[in-house]
């Protein structure tokens, strides 16, 4: 089997979110626990669905993990319990009250930095993480920012670590694809609709340089866990 050297052409665009900020503000940090609790309850709980893909990501003792879109830090913290005193995550988010809500969640001794800042400019260097998590970020961006923000994940990788992502997916069942349907239709727009229609998410990764790894479907395929694996030998 012959390998090739990967050539990663990862020119990011312009930054696209001259808005300075997502509609997470004081109201939707305030809530935003809440509401995810009861959103997810039916699904088998909030908690136990971020175990899950903790479970998928596997942080290891000592790594360094980014939480990219990391809202209220409820994944960092869980992360965290991982890493252990010799490992370190950092979470990053556009909003600094969802950003607030989340050190007030910290403890004192847990290795957790919360940063303000947006994922189509992150604000650290290249190569900087063992591993990095984004959920439910992605559906929340128009596709350009989206695809900034994955071209500047995969900057911020280590060579041969990987990204794990987690958010909603297009069920094909027809009832649960009716669900998120309506859930994207309702609550999010378009682009939301879009990224989860068809390969359009799987080609945004690949498109960004990562190599897709496994996907895994839960809740009858309305929830969707990817791993995008940035490769220096591509075989
Ligand atoms: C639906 S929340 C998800 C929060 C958290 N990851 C979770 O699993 O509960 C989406 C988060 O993405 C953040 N966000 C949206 N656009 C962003 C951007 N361009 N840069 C950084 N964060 C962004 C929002 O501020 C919000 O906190």
């Amino acid at each position: 089997m012959s390998s090739l050297q990967k050539k990663v052409t990862n020119t990011v665009a312009a930054p696209t979110n001259t808005g300075g900020g997502t509609k997470f503000g004081l109201a939707w940090s305030r809530l935003y626990d809440a509401i995810t609790w009861l959103f997810f309850l039916p699904l088998g709980g909030d908690n136990r669905l971020r175990r899950e893909f903790i479970d998928f990501a596997a942080p290891g003792e000592g790594e360094h993990v980014l939480d990219v879109c990391c809202g209220t830090g409820t994944l960092a913290l869980l992360i965290a319990e991982k890493v252990g005193a010799s490992g370190r995550v950092t979470g990053v988010d556009l909003s600094p009250e969802m950003l607030s809500r989340a050190r007030r969640k910290l403890g004192r001794d847990l290795p957790v930095l919360f940063r303000t800042g947006d994922c189509e400019k992150l604000p650290f260097t290249e190569a900087a993480f063992d591993k990095i998590t984004i959920s439910f970020g992605l559906h929340e961006m128009a596709a350009p920012v989206r695809q900034n923000a994955l071209r500047e994940i995969y900057r911020v990788l280590k060579p041969d670590h990987s990204l794990f992502i987690f958010d909603f997916h297009l069920a094909r069942a027809v009832l649960p694809r009716l669900v998120v349907t309506a859930s994207m239709r309702l609550f999010e727009d378009e682009d939301a609709y879009r990224m989860l229609a068809g390969d359009t998410l799987a080609r945004e990764i690949e498109e960004a340089g990562f190599t897709l790894g496994p996907k895994r479907l839960l809740k009858a395929g309305v929830l969707q866990m990817l791993r995008a694996d940035k490769l220096t030998l591509v075989p």
